[in-house]
């Protein structure tokens, strides 16, 4: 064990929307870790909090009619209760909007300014002129200029994912009122982070973690690494020193209520906060989403660095989750909320953090169903590990009256070792689920341990051996609770008290697992887990498909356009003259059509399905007024339509003239 403290944290969950599986499946591993690296003797510190700075909880407040803090309030005290009930325990859980963040905030920015690494540059910002506002982040959207896709005005959200400047988004619209924004110029300041490269390769080099988070990040930095504008144009957030007009950017306090948070988790329990944060190789871990690798990798760490603080020992990034194999998504209704679809309908936390924990590697997609929750829970939580322990608690009370007076087998102190080792390194690789498969193994192995050795027959003809084998399913039953306390926690206590035991088994280390037992006497047991049954999981499935089917109706509804909007498209038949592939490319072919009196070049992705002599001489349908664009470097002026993913051609049925309008 190293002298230095542990600190983990878990990414801090904005506050303006209710706690989802999305976000249990950063927080019930981080839970699941710390919990962990307690009972193997190591002081841990756990840290969260809310994030309640940036535009989109602005924006969400403007909507409810509150102030931006009373929304974070409402949400901040939602996420609190919420992870308590799902056996998610943090020694603090602060707000970023808290004195202390924006004390410690100003003062890192101060130490940033006073080091030289923020510089103020006039840059070309949206504004609306309609609202007449600066338009920051997410009260903008246009077109990503990296890639084309529709983008918000801070990160490519649908294409590329890059994190956008202000200033960056093309064609930028106001989302407040529509209108098209125009650029104005404004002073803003930024965070020399391209002066970091170096110092990030090599800090890279040595994080700890899992390999994803580590692995994206030395490929940006390798890539290109630019300057961040860390302020913005907006009332609510942490204000930059000597600028009334600015407050800094969400994503320089956010990760500073980590350090803040700390402090006021210190001041309460007699501990200085420097002891987490300051000095050489602070043991730092941070549990965060996939998609903020960036932020957590290469922004904080050069941040904390430029300021002169410690920087993280570990990453731990989750990969996505899934609901149904759908990306998850709110707006599709592929989203499954923490309270209202599962605790409040009386469903254990404890069977969705094993769900969340075993299902698969940390750093894969993670898919929930019902169907398969259910069939998880059955077979693993309820047949193997549930039933091995209440068939051998209820058989040792019923011939024995409690624990048998005899001392446990050697092999099964053995086995209980081998398990406690796999499962200690596995979970140092950060690889979770192996860790409870392992675990699980070894409840498979006293259910076979019972079955074969049939104390029930036994006690017929030789009840010393039927003692023996009952006294090494209690002391498996015993190992089998202290392994799975960090998992379930809750059932694991229920299985703990069932061995007679009135502590608390978040008082014991890992290792008194390969102990034996006192004989004596032993309380009724009863099942601990019960069985999700079919016509609940079914009832389930159809509130998902209901909210699905819902916001099917609620999209197509707002993508409706007017007749007027339709009559502005210009289609029209055309001929292909000529068709030719584009070089070094094998999607594209370069064509002219003949739109009736004009030749136009279009570049089409449809070199897959069709040869460019295929495509010579056929009748297509062009949309013919698109604004022009240059693909592969090459002009297109126009849009020839195809259908479904083999770009199946539209022609007309009959023959008609080029240039014949659709309609
Ligand atoms: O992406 C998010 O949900 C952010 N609220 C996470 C912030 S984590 C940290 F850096 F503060
Ligand atoms: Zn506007």
């Amino acid at each position: 064990m190293s002298e230095r403290p542990v600190l983990v944290t878990c990414g801090l969950p904005y506050t303006n929307g209710p706690c989802h599986l999305g976000h249990l499946r950063t927080y019930v591993p981080a839970d699941f870790y710390v919990r962990y690296l307690r009972r193997t003797g190591e002081e841990v510190v756990f840290i969260c909090g809310s994030d309640n700075h940036g535009t989109p909880i602005v924006v969400s407040a403007e909507d409810a009619g509150i102030s931006p803090r009373a929304l974070s309030e409402q949400y901040h005290a939602h996420f609190d209760q919420t992870f308590r009930r799902m056996n998610v325990v943090f020694d603090h859980f602060g707000m970023t909007d808290d004195p202390t963040n924006h004390r410690r905030t100003r003062s890192i920015v101060e130490r940033l300014i006073a080091n030289g690494h923020v510089y103020s540059k006039v840059i070309q910002q949206s504004y609306c002129k309609k609202c007449q506002r600066f338009l920051p982040d997410r009260y903008v959207e246009g077109i990503c200029p990296h890639c084309g896709a529709p983008a918000r005005g801070d990160e490519c959200d649908q294409g590329c994912g890059k994190h956008l400047e202000p200033g960056e988004i093309k064609e930028p619209i106001c989302t407040v009122c529509g209108t098209r924004a125009e650029s104005r110029d404004q002073e803003h300041y930024f965070f020399r982070l391209s002066r970091f490269k170096e110092y990030l390769l090599e800090h890279l080099e040595t994080l700890s973690g899992t390999l994803n988070a580590r692995n994206y990040a030395l490929g940006w930095v390798r890539d290109d690494l630019h300057d961040w504008c860390i302020t913005r144009t907006l009332e609510w957030g942490v204000k930059f020193p000597d600028r009334d007009d600015l407050v800094v950017y969400v994503w320089v306090d956010a990760p500073i209520g980590y350090i803040s948070f700390t402090e006021e988790w210190a001041e309460k329990n007699g501990r200085s906060w420097k002891e987490y944060w300051c000095g050489d190789k602070p043991r730092v871990t941070h549990f965060i989403g996939g998609d903020i690798i960036y932020h957590h990798c290469i922004f904080w760490p050069a941040l904390l660095e430029g300021a002169g603080y410690g920087v993280p020992s570990a990453v731990v990034a989750s990969g996505m989750l899934k609901v149904d194999d759908h990306k998850f998504s709110k707006s599709r209704g592929y989203v499954v909320w923490t309270n209202d679809d599962y605790l409040d309908k009386g469903l254990p936390a404890d069977y969705l953090r094993y769900y969340l924990l075993a299902y698969t590697n940390h750093t894969k997609e993670l898919n929930f169903s019902w169907k398969m929750f259910q069939e998880r829970i059955n077979n693993e939580l309820v047949n193997t590990l549930g039933n091995f322990a209440y068939r051998t608690l209820f058989f040792a009370r019923k011939e024995f009256g409690g624990v048998p007076d005899i001392a446990v087998s050697p092999d099964i102190l053995e086995e209980i070792g081998t398990t406690l080792s796999q499962v200690d390194s596995r979970i140092r690789d950060y690889e979770f689920k192996t860790a409870i498969d392992a675990m699980m193994t070894l409840a498979a192995y006293g259910n076979n341990y019972i079955q074969t050795n049939a104390p029930w027959k036994l006690i017929k003809t030789d009840r010393n051996a039927a003692a023996q084998a009952v006294k090494d399913c209690i002391v498996l039953v015993r190992a089998l609770s202290l392994l799975f306390e960090p998992v379930i926690p809750g059932k694991a206590q229920e299985i703990w008290e069932m061995l007679g035991n009135t502590d608390q088994i978040a008082n014991h280390r890992i290792n008194d697992a390969i102990e034996d037992v006192a004989a004596g006497p032993l309380p009724v047991p009863s099942p601990v887990f019960s069985k999700l049954e079919d016509d609940f999981i079914g009832e389930m499935d159809r509130l998902l498909a209901h909210r699905v089917a819902e916001a099917e109706k609620k999209m197509i509804k707002n993508e409706m356009i007017p007749f007027e909007e339709f009559c502005k498209l210009d289609i029209r038949t055309g001929n292909v003259v000529s068709a030719e592939q584009v070089p070094k490319s094998n999607k594209l072919l370069k064509l002219k059509v003949d739109i009736g009196g004009e030749i136009r070049q279009i570049v089409a992705g449809m070199a897959q399905f069709y040869t460019p002599e295929e495509m010579t001489g056929k009748s297509v349908v062009v949309v013919v007024n698109l604004q022009p664009a240059r693909i592969f470097g090459i002009e297109s002026n126009g849009m020839i339509l195809a259908a479904g993913d083999t770009a199946s051609l539209l022609t007309p049925e009959k023959p008609v003239q080029p240039g014949t309008k659709i309609r």
